[in-house]
C-alpha cells in the first residue's frame, strides 16, 4: 500500500479521501459511519446558526452520471454540530475535523464566528460560500466584494484554521478576481468545487426536483472536469500556503489521482458516497495506492501538482 497521508496547514491526516459536506454527514450516526470508515476524517453539514428543515421534497436524485440537489441547507444548527465535534475529537485527540458552516444573511457571519471562537473547537472550519439553494440568495462567492467583505469581518473574529468552500468557476478572469481576494487572507484551505448550481434533470417530462421550479446543484461525473480545472487554476494562482482541497465527480481512485495531479492535497467525495456509502473509502484508497504502485509513485507528492501539458 502506497503512503497516502497528507497534510493541510499543521493538521495531518493518514489518508486523502472524506466527505464533501452535505453528504453522510447531518447527524451523530452518519458521522460516525463517516469516522469508523478509510475516511481521512470528516467535514460536517453546513451548519446554520439556527436549525432548518430544508427544501420540500423531492429535493434530491441520483442519475446515471451523477445526482441534483436542493436540500436547502437542513441542518441540526451550530450548537449540535460543535457538540458533535467536541465529542469526537475527545475520543480521537490527534484526528483533525472539519466543521462546515455559512451565514444565510450579512449579519449572521459575526454571530457564527464568535460563537466558534468561544467554543474549545480547535479543528478547520470550511466556510461555505457557494451554496446554490437557498431560495432568494446567490451564491455568494460569485460576489468577489461580498466574499472580501465576509473573510474581512471573519478574519478578524476568528483566528483558527479557516478555509473556503467555492462554486466551480468557468472563466478565467473570475479565477483571477477570486484569487486576488482569498490571496489577502491568511486561509488555510480552499476546497473547490461545490456543486454546479441551477442545473436542470428531467425524468418523464417532469423535473427531477421540486425546489426552485426544479433547479439544484449538479453533483457527480458530469462535474469531474470543472472540478480537475479549478484545482488546477486555483493551484496556479492561490499562494502555495493555502491548501486546496479537490471535490467534484469522484468515482474511482483515478479520479482522486487526477485531482491529486492538478494540486489537491484532500480530496473530497459527495455523490459517489452518497450513492455507495462509507465503503467508497476504502476502495477509492485501494484503487489509488494500485494505481501508485503501478507508477512507481510512493507518496502523494510525488506526482501532486504534475499535471503534463502537451508541448
Ligand atoms: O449542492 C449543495 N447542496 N451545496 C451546498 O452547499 C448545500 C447543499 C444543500 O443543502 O442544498
Amino acid at each position: 500500500m502506497a503512503d497516502l497521508t497528507t497534510a493541510i496547514g499543521g493538521f495531518h491526516f493518514d489518508n486523502t479521501v472524506m466527505n464533501g459536506a452535505g453528504v453522510w454527514c447531518y447527524d451523530e450516526r452518519e458521522l460516525t459511519a463517516v469516522d469508523t470508515s478509510a475516511a481521512a476524517t470528516f467535514v460536517t453539514k453546513t451548519a446554520t446558526l439556527d436549525p432548518r428543515a430544508g427544501n420540500p421534497n423531492p429535493r434530491m436524485a441520483a442519475t446515471e452520471l451523477g445526482s441534483i440537489n436542493s436540500m436547502g441547507l437542513p441542518n441540526k444548527g451550530l450548537d449540535y454540530y460543535l457538540d458533535i465535534v467536541a465529542q469526537f475529537h475527545a475520543k480521537n485527540p490527534d484526528k483533525p475535523y472539519f466543521l462546515s458552516t455559512t451565514g444565510l444573511k450579512p449579519e449572521e457571519f459575526t454571530p457564527l464566528f464568535q460563537k466558534i471562537a468561544a467554543s474549545n473547537f480547535s479543528g478547520l472550519v470550511e466556510l461555505n460560500l457557494s451554496c446554490p439553494n437557498v431560495v432568494g440568495k446567490p451564491q455568494i462567492a460569485y460576489d468577489f466584494d461580498a466574499v472580501d467583505r465576509i473573510l474581512t469581518e471573519v478574519t478578524a473574529i476568528y483566528h483558527g484554521a479557516l478555509g473556503v468552500k467555492l462554486p466551480p468557476y468557468f472563466d478565467l478572469v473570475h479565477f483571477h478576481n477570486i484569487a486576488d481576494v482569498l490571496n489577502k487572507f491568511d486561509l488555510t484551505f480552499v476546497n473547490t468545487i461545490n456543486s454546479a448550481g441551477n442545473g436542470l434533470v428531467i425524468k418523464d417530462e417532469t423535473a427531477a426536483i421540486a425546489p426552485k421550479g426544479g433547479l439544484g446543484g449538479i453533483g457527480g461525473g458530469y462535474i469531474k472536469p470543472m472540478a480537475l480545472a479549478n484545482v488546477r487554476v486555483l493551484r496556479q494562482l492561490l499562494k502555495p500556503s493555502i491548501s486546496i482541497i479537490g471535490t467534484g465527480g469522484v468515482q474511482t481512485g483515478r479520479d482522486v489521482f487526477e485531482l491529486i495531479l492538478c494540486g489537491a492535497d484532500m480530496v473530497g467525495v459527495a455523490t459517489q458516497l452518497g450513492k455507495e456509502g462509507p465503503k467508497v473509502f476504502e476502495r477509492l484508497s485501494t484503487e489509488l495506492s494500485a494505481i501508485m504502485d503501478a507508477k512507481g509513485y510512493r507518496q502523494l507528492s510525488d506526482f501532486r501538482g504534475q499535471l503534463r501539458v502537451p508541448a
